[in-house]
């Protein structure tokens, strides 16, 4: 089994993706990393970072904007070099204002959305819109160029799959009825509108203190300025998806349930022609390197070396529990190897402590830019 770097070899984007509390957002970090160390300009786009993690990085402060982390950081933990680590946080807002910025006629058009209660509420909550604006950001700064690999860890959706389908789905709610009829001059708000102030409306202006039709039609009229922008964009956004210079990561856990996502995940991306470059499994339990005696056994051997017997039986038990989950950590892994049809599957040990710092994500990368022969060596030696 490869490296992870040989993995994303000569690829411009790296994106982890997978279901939530699996590991995605330390498996990112520690790639871009890693890469800084191998000399690259790396830039980590990530959603939701463990606080201990941002902090110990100093992004704390980031807003929209990729910031970079401070090379004596690194320095300390022996990274040196002409590699660069930048970071930034996502902010879906954000990112959503920046492109309606982008796409309205004019300053006033921009104006009028931006201030639209009704965009305030749907910028934030549009089905999707989290993963939409995580390609959108990346999108963006793989077109300036400034840097040499993208990492982007994706957003904590349950299902993996809803990033898949961010940007279509974009399209679809741009090119769907519902806001066609909405927009046409002859649509639902034009209609409601010209009937003049019903005695529900007047209600509803009463009790939500604004003029929700208003802000309605205000909203869509001015929002169908910039549906051509949007639409044009989304199918960019798509096509940078299977584009040969992004590579897909899948992190997942060792146990049967995620490694069954894992493995649905991998076959839609491969129907969707998405690049699938490799699966890290994080926090697996390593075979121990000798077979494991029987409870007796062990339990004296333990107290052979001086443990008292109480806690030599329990150190015992611990120890043979521990070996169990191992041998299925091992096996669950084996067939999802199998299912993967040789695809490269790299384990992450289930390190003692969190991983909340530089020192942490190297010690994530020992495992990750090795080959399976060391992984081996270092969990089990
Ligand atoms: N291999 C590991 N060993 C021990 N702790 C880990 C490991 N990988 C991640 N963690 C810890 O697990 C928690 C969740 O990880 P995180 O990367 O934030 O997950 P996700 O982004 O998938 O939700 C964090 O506290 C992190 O420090
Ligand atoms: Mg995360």
């Amino acid at each position: 089994m490869p490296s992870i770097d040989e993995i994303i070899e000569g690829r411009d984007i790296c994106i982890c993706a997978g279901s939530g509390g699996v590991g995605k957002t330390t498996t990112s970090a520690a790639i871009a990393l890693g890469m800084v160390e191998r000399g690259l300009k790396v830039c980590v786009l990530t959603i939701d970072p463990a606080k201990r993690l941002a902090d110990s990085l100093g992004l704390e402060e980031l807003g929209n904007e990729a910031t970079r982390v401070d090379p004596t950081l690194l320095k300390k933990n022996g990274i040196e070099g002409k590699g660069e680590l930048w970071a930034m946080m996502l902010d879906a807002k954000e990112t959503f204002d920046a492109l309606v910025a982008r796409h309205a006629e004019d300053t006033e058009a921009r104006d009028r959305v931006l201030g639209n209660r009704i965009y305030q509420q749907i910028s934030g909550a549009l089905a999707g819109s989290q993963e939409y604006m995580a390609m959108e950001k990346l999108f963006e700064l793989h077109n300036e160029g400034r840097f040499d690999l993208l990492v982007l860890d994706t957003p904590p959706s349950r299902n993996a799959l809803d990033f898949l389908d961010a940007p279509t789905r974009m399209t679809q709610f741009i090119e769907g009825r519902s806001l066609q009829l909405f927009i046409k001059p002859t649509g639902l708000a034009a209609r409601v509108a010209g009937r003049g102030a019903s005695v529900v409306l007047s209600i509803l202006k009463r009790i939500l203190g604004f003029d929700l039709l208003a802000d309605l039609s205000e909203f869509f009229t001015a929002f169908s300025g910039m549906i051509d922008g949007f639409q044009e964009r989304a199918h960019r956004v798509n096509t940078l998806l299977r584009a040969r210079e992004t590579a897909f990561v899948i992190v997942c856990g060792p146990q049967a349930e995620p490694l069954e996502e894992a493995v649905f995940f991998h076959s839609k991306l491969i129907e969707a022609n998405m690049n699938f470059a490799g699966a890290v499994v994080n926090r697996v339990r390593y075979r121990l390197g000798t077979r494991v005696p029987k409870l007796k056994a062990l339990t004296a051997d333990i107290e052979a070396s001086g443990v008292e017997p109480d806690l030599a039986d329990r150190a015992a038990r611990n120890l043979i529990e521990y070996d169990l989950l191992a041998r299925r950590d091992n096996d669950n892994i084996a067939g999802l190897s199998k299912r993967l049809a040789g695809d490269p599957v790299i384990r992450v040990p289930y390190l003692d402590t969190d991983v909340h710092d530089v020192a942490g994500l190297c010690e994530i990368n020992r495992f990750l830019f090795a080959d399976e022969e060391t992984r081996i060596e270092l969990a089990t030696g």
